[in-house]
Formats: structure tokens, sequence, C-alpha cells
């Protein structure tokens, strides 16, 4: 037997927060292996990293998700008994529902209301001395993701309705004020959408078959049973909220277009390829999702160590996607590397690993590629804009992170 290598700290738990994102990735490299031990809040938790370990991770026959997920994150992040803590027959019919909205129809119908809201916040924009990329991106995003789900928000309401989708995301790092802003904000928002639920339900509201909206108002659990329209109104916001989180990226797009202006001209000679070579340089370099968490099933054994029942497991996500044995020159932003590396459902995990069906791999991958494709092109042949000086640094100890400043733009003009 195998022992694992322990970290030497009596509690790891302030060491998360001091560290951030790299916690598990500087352990790694201190303790010269992808396999640790640690104690978090008093529990033995061990910590993986690497694709291998990523495949061990996504092996449901391994792991299980219940009891993985801390309440402050169900109770902010992604709501409580969502779709991300179900495993088994539950976690295969809720997962069935999330994919049968992603489908190249159903993608395209919103790639086509995002770029509508792109064109209109453009015109809007040059009526401005000055903007806030981040901000106004979560506007944009929020308006077309709730039209493409088929559910209502009038035009006066879309600014507050993106904040507070903000606020869940923002509270998943986050203690005091922004844990709380954050449940305020998922309260406001899950008896907004339970109400857009009954209505379908009573009839009062129609929306088109196949819609989110629609789906999740009619899904049925495992043993058959309609879910709760607070349940189905959480499932229905893990459609939307996520989608305002691409703001995110789009704001980290922004500052790589404006640090490396050598990719603006080779995006718009080299295609759409380049553009997801691009895009996917974005998702591996910049920070969003620290870690994962799930729980041993049954007791085993890998690579000699043992693994017991009950235990909390943690994934390295950001430091696999700056690990050189498989992204060399790791910390340079470099988009042509895509031209050769292969991609496995374990070596680019930004949005979680293995599979979509069977596993816990995000739901949004896709629409996350393409909606940022999408906005790389406009930020970069649709509107011209002036980058006043600012800062546009980001700190990996906090969870999540962002530039300072979110992206001030000044004198934007749309080109067409
Ligand atoms: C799950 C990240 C966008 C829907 C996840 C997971 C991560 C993630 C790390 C967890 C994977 C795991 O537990 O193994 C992101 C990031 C996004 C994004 C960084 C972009 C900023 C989206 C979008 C949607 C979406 C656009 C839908 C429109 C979901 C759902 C799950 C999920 C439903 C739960 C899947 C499951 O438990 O089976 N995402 N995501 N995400 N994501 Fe995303």
């Amino acid at each position: 037997m195998q022992t694992i290598p322990r970290d030497p700290s009596l509690d790891s738990t302030l060491d998360v927060v001091r560290e951030g994102f790299p916690f598990i990735w500087n352990r790694v490299r201190g303790l010269h292996s992808d396999i640790f031990q640690i104690r978090l809040m008093g529990q033995r938790t061990i910590c993986l990293h690497g694709p291998e370990a990523a495949q061990l991770f996504y092996d449901p026959a391994r792991f299980v998700r219940t009891g993985a997920v801390p309440r402050r994150i169900q109770t902010t992040l992604m709501g409580k008994d969502a779709v991300q803590t179900q495993d088994g027959a539950e976690h295969r019919c809720r997962k069935d529902a999330f994919m049968s909205v992603m489908t190249p129809q159903s993608r395209a119908r919103l790639m086509r209301l995002l770029a509508h809201e792109w064109q209109a916040a453009a015109e809007y924009w040059a009526e401005q001395e000055e903007i806030v990329l981040f901000d106004e991106a979560q506007e944009v995003l929020c308006r077309a993701a709730c039209a493409w789900a088929g559910v209502p928000l009038p035009n006066k309401d879309a600014r507050r309705r993106a904040r507070d989708f903000w606020a869940m995301i923002d509270a998943f790092g986050g203690a005091g004020p922004r844990h709380w802003r954050g449940k305020r904000a998922r309260t406001r928002t899950e008896d907004w959408i339970e109400g857009i639920i009954k209505k379908i339900r009573k009839g009062k509201l129609e929306v088109a078959e196949g819609s989110p909206a629609h789906v999740m108002a009619w899904l049925r659990d495992a043993d058959g049973e309609q879910l709760s329209a607070r349940m189905a109104a959480i499932e229905l916001i893990n459609l939307v909220r996520p989608i305002v989180a691409i703001a995110t990226y789009i704001t980290f797009a922004a500052v790589a277009l404006h640090e490396y202006p050598v990719y603006k001209g080779l995006l718009r000679t080299s295609g759409d390829e380049y553009t997801e070579y691009f895009v996917q340089e974005v998702r591996r370099d910049f920070p969003f999702a620290p870690f994962l968490g799930a729980r041993v099933r049954e007791d085993f054994t890998w690579r000699g160590c043992d693994f017991k029942k009950g235990m909390l497991v943690l994934l390295d996500v950001y430091g696999l996607n700056h690990d050189p044995r498989i992204w060399p020159e790791a910390n340079v932003f470099w988009p042509d590397r895509f031209r050769h590396q292969t991609i496995s459902p374990y070596n680019l995990i930004p949005q979680g690993g293995g599979h979509y069906d069977t596993g816990h791999r995000c739901a949004g991958e896709w629409i996350t590629i393409e909606t940022l494709k999408q906005a790389v092109t406009f930020l970069n042949t649709g509107i011209t804009y002036d980058v006043p000086a600012q800062d546009l640094r980001y700190d990996l100890t906090r969870m999540p992170t962002l530039p300072t400043s979110g992206f001030v733009m000044r004198q934007v003009r749309p080109t067409g």
C-alpha cells in the first residue's frame, strides 16, 4: 500500500482562502505528486490533479455528487438539490432534459438572439462616453438568454435581473456580504421563475414546445413525478444564469485582444477555425472554476492509494489547465497551441471533464464556445473603440475573479 503525501498544514481551509485558484497546483508541484491529502474544514480530503486523475474523478462507479456540494454554494450558485448534486437515474433524467435544449437548432436560435442584442447594445454604447464591458455583456447575455429560454423579461427589468444572476455566481467563493447578496438574489430569482413555471403549467403563459421553459416546466423525475414548481424553476435558472456568466470570459477575451493585438489581424484573416483556437485559449488560460468536489461511492484503491467511502475528493481544474506537462509554455497566452494539441475529455476541463450525457460535464460548453466566438468577432470587427488606461489585473485569490476595471471602453462606434 502506498501512502498518499500529506500537506503539512493541520487544516488547509485558510490556505485555500489565501491561495485561491492555484491552491492544489501549488501543492502538486511542492509535493511532486498528482495526489495528496489535506484536511478541509476538519475533513480528510484527497486532492487530485492531471488527466488520469480526471478520468478517475469522472467515473460514476467511483464517485457521487450527493453531499459533495456545500450548502452555501447550493443556496447561492446552483440551487438546492439541482442537477449538479444528483447521481444515477435522477441525474440522467435531468441531464437528458438539459441536453435536449443543446441541439444545433436551439443553439443557432440563441446565437441569432445574441447577435441582435450585441447590435442594439453597440448603438446604445455609441451614445455613451464610456462603458464597462463586463456590466454591458451581462445585460446582453441576460436579455438573449431569457428570450431563448422562454422567460418574459420586461425591458425595464433586464439590468437588475442580470445583476441578480451575477450576484449568485459571484457568491460562490465569497463570505459575508457577498454570500448574503447572492442568497437574496437567488431567492428573488427563484420566486420570479417559479411564478413563470406556474403560469406555464396553468396555461396562462404559452411557450414553444421544446424551449428551455417548456422542457423544465413539464420535466418529470426518475420516478415519473412532476418536479415541484420550485425545483423546475431552479433547473430553468441553471440554463439562464450560466449564460450570463459567459460575461466573465468575454471580458477576459477583450483583455487578451487588447494585450496581444497581434491576434486581431490573425482573427480577421484566419477564419472560424482560428477564432475557435483563440476562444479555447481564453477558456484554458483565464480562471473561472478552481476545482470540483465529489465523494467516494465505495472503498477502492487507485495507484496503491486507499479511497474510503464518503471521503471528499477535489479535482484540480485551474492547475490542469496550467500544467506545462500538458500545455507547453502554459503561462503564455498562445491560441496557436490548439493547431496541434489533441483535446481529450480529460485534458481541457475549464467546464468539467468526461462526457456530457453520462457525467456532470457542463451542459453549456458548446453554447459557451459559440457565444465567445461570436463576441470575439463582434469586438474585433463589429465595433471600434478606445481602451483608456485602467487596471486590468485580476486577483487569483478571489473566486470568481475578473479584471479589476471590468474593461472600460471609450468612443465605441459600430462599424456596420
Ligand atoms: C456544470 C463551468 C456555462 C450549464 C458545470 C461545471 C462547471 C461549469 C465547472 C461542473 C462540472 C462538474 O461538476 O463536473 C461553466 C463555465 C461556463 C459555463 C465556466 C461559462 C462561463 C454554462 C452554460 C450552461 C451551463 C452556458 C447552460 C446554458 C451547466 C449545467 C451544469 C454545468 C446544467 C450541470 C451539469 C451536471 O451536473 O450534469 N459548468 N459552465 N454552463 N453547467 Fe456550466
